[in-house]
C-alpha cells in the first residue's frame, strides 16, 4: 500500500515537473532575444511565487543555450519590461486610453511603463506656443523643433543607448504584426505625435528612426495611432496577457481561431449555435 502511495506521488510529481519544464521551454523560446549585445531571455517576475519559476527559466536558459550573456528580469529593470514614452500635445488622451482594459492592468502590475510627455511644457514661448507659420507659405501651422527636442532630451537623458523613435504619420510604412514583434524587443520606445499640418523636418531628421502609419487614411493627430501601436506591442510583452489570454494568442498564431465563436445563449433571435459545438455540453 505504502509503495503504491509513494509511487503515485512520485509519478504525479514527475509528470508535473515535466509539464513545468516543457511550459518554460516554450516560454524561453518565445522571449529569448538575440541582438548585437548578446543573447538573453526576458524573465518576467513580479512576486515571490513567480521568482521560483523565473529561477527555473534561468537554469533552463543556461542548459538550452549553454551560455548566460545576461538575464533581464522585471526586478532589475527601472520601469516596466518595456517603457513607452509618448511626446504629444494631448497627454491626457494617451493616459486615459491606455490606463484601461488589458494595457491598464499591465501598467498597474508594472509589466509595461508609460510616460505621456506634454511637448507644450518645453516651450520657451511666454504663451507656450509650440507651432508657427510655415516658411514658403501654405495652409496651417507647423510644430516647431525646439520644444520637441527639449522633451526628447529630457526623456532620453538616462537611457544607455539611443532609443527607437517612431514618428506616427500617414506617410509612413503601414504598421503590421511583424513590426509589432520587432518593436516589442526594445526596452524603450518613443512615439512622436504630430498635429496641425506637420512637424518641422529638422527635428524628424535629428531624432526619428521609424516613420509609421496605421493605415491609408488621415486622422487629426498621432495620438490614436500611437495608442493602437502601443496596444499591439504591449500584448507581446511577457506578463501582459494572462495565461488564458496567451493561450488564445498561441492559437491565433496557429490559425486555430479561424472559425466563428459562440457563447450562451444557445439560441439568439432564432439563430442557434451549430449542433457540432453543442455536443459534449
Ligand atoms: N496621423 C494622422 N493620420 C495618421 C495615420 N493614418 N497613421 C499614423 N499617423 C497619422
Amino acid at each position: 500500500m505504502l509503495e503504491f502511495v509513494l509511487s503515485t506521488i512520485f509519478w504525479t510529481l514527475a509528470i508535473y515537473g515535466l509539464f513545468e519544464v516543457i511550459k518554460n521551454i516554450i516560454y524561453i523560446s518565445r522571449f529569448t532575444k538575440f541582438n548585437s549585445d548578446g543573447i538573453y531571455v526576458i524573465i518576467a517576475v513580479k512576486n515571490q511565487e513567480e521568482k521560483i519559476e523565473g529561477f527555473l527559466r534561468s537554469i533552463l536558459f543556461k542548459i538550452l543555450y549553454g551560455r548566460e550573456d545576461y538575464f533581464s528580469s522585471y526586478a532589475e529593470r527601472s520601469g516596466g519590461l518595456m517603457n513607452f514614452h509618448v511626446l504629444t500635445l494631448f497627454p491626457d488622451m494617451i493616459e486615459a486610453g491606455l490606463h484601461t482594459s488589458v494595457t491598464g492592468r499591465a501598467l498597474k502590475n508594472g509589466y509595461i511603463h508609460l510616460s505621456a510627455v506634454n511637448i507644450r511644457d518645453y516651450s520657451k514661448d511666454k504663451h507656450k506656443h509650440v507651432d508657427d507659420y510655415p516658411y514658403g507659405g501654405g495652409a496651417g501651422m507647423v510644430m516647431q523643433p525646439e520644444p520637441i527636442y527639449l522633451a526628447y532630451e529630457d526623456v532620453t537623458q538616462n537611457m544607455e543607448k539611443k532609443p527607437r523613435v517612431v514618428y506616427v504619420t500617414p506617410q509612413g510604412s503601414v504598421f503590421n504584426q511583424s513590426m509589432a514583434e520587432e518593436f516589442s524587443k526594445e526596452e524603450d520606445l518613443i512615439f512622436l505625435c504630430g498635429h496641425y499640418e506637420g512637424v518641422d523636418e529638422r527635428i524628424l531628421e535629428e531624432i526619428v528612426t521609424d516613420y509609421v502609419s496605421i493605415g491609408d487614411y488621415v486622422l487629426t493627430g498621432g495620438e490614436l495611432p500611437a495608442m493602437v501601436m502601443i496596444d499591439a506591442v504591449s500584448r507581446l510583452v511577457p506578463g501582459v496577457l494572462n495565461n488564458e489570454e496567451s493561450a488564445e494568442f498561441e492559437s491565433f498564431h496557429d490559425n486555430l481561431l479561424e472559425h466563428p465563436q459562440y457563447t450562451r445563449p444557445v439560441e439568439f433571435r432564432g439563430r442557434k449555435v451549430p449542433d457540432v459545438l453543442l455536443s459534449g455540453h
